[in-house]
């Protein structure tokens, strides 16, 4: 079955969704996006992804393309139009086509909105084949990586330079050699002194949904947590490593650079976490 799309008002066959030249977020990156989790009919922290996406909005100046309610009634629509009750929503908003002029254009055109569905297995009932390798890297993103901008240049060669080396993600640290995130993921980092970290939150990383969620299960459980960022040293001495997003759950890195994080397999905080997150999402 082709894959259809949300583009601007109309649902089109992938294959011919297009967008103008001229789109300032084809031209400039101007724009932002959203990447929800849908399982089985349900989009995942739903209100935490819409909440971001109100705040991007906001931070960069776009007008809303329609009420969240609309928003929310073609997501729905797109996925039953694609047959995936378990998958993910891409969602980008960009400031719509204008003449290039690097200032926004007056009058501000209609904000340009596209959407695409894809299917992605139900996350696995254990962690034994859902772990990861990492690298650590420079953060050359922008300074406002807390705006779920499109400007992804810097996460694209991140986690390209991971790609090659063999690793799933790229964790980034700033210019005082702390970890800010991953290239396109939340990190947390289970120290020796088995405090589980994790960043708080500042201009330098972006708010995950998924991290906002887990925190919940953090405290809930029991376990000892700081919200404050980890060295690079601290890094490398971690016992646990684990990366979270919408499309990666709740995901260990189990070797960091080429060498094993801990004994090199999920640790325990990651899969305590994880039967959390599972049981958040069978349980509604
Ligand atoms: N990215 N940090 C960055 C830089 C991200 O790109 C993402 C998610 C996260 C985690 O956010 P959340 O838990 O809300 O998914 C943190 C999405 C999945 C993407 O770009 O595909």
């Amino acid at each position: 079955m082709a894959r259809i799309a949300y583009v601007n008002g109309r649902y089109l066959p992938l294959a011919r969704a297009c967008v103008n030249i001229e789109d300032r977020g084809y031209q400039f990156g101007d724009g932002i996006y959203e990447v929800f989790y849908a399982y089985r009919g349900r989009l995942i922290d739903e209100a935490l992804h819409f909440a971001r996406l109100e705040r991007s909005r906001g931070e960069i100046g776009l007008p809303a393309p329609m009420s969240e309610a609309s928003l929310r009634a073609v997501i729905r629509a797109l996925m039953r139009r694609n047959r995936v009750e378990t998958g993910l929503v891409y969602l980008q908003l960009t400031r719509g086509v204008a003449r290039r002029e690097h200032c926004f254009p007056d009058p501000a055109p209609y904000p340009a909105l596209s959407l695409t569905v894809r299917a992605k297995p139900e996350p696995p009932a254990d962690l034994s084949g859902w772990h990861a390798g990492a690298v650590t890297l420079a953060d050359e993103r922008w300074g406002r990586c807390d705006i779920k901008s499109i400007n992804l240049l810097p996460n694209v060669l991140a986690r390209e330079a991971a790609r090659r080396a063999g690793a799933l993600e790229a964790i980034l640290f700033d210019e005082r050699g702390m970890v800010t995130e991953g290239a396109s993921s939340s990190v947390w980092v289970v120290g020796a002194d088995q405090v589980l970290r994790t960043r708080a939150l500042d201009r330098h990383v972006l708010p995950g949904c998924t991290r906002a969620a887990l925190l919940e299960d953090v405290a809930a459980g029991g376990t000892m947590f700081r919200e404050e960022a980890v060295s690079l040293e601290g890094l490398r001495a971690a016992r646990e490593i684990f990366i979270t997003s919408a499309t990666s759950f709740v995901k260990p890195i189990t070797s960091l650079d080429g060498v094993p994080v801990g004994n090199g397999a999920p640790g325990l905080v990651a899969s305590q976490l994880y039967a959390r997150y599972l049981a958040r999402l069978r349980g509604g």
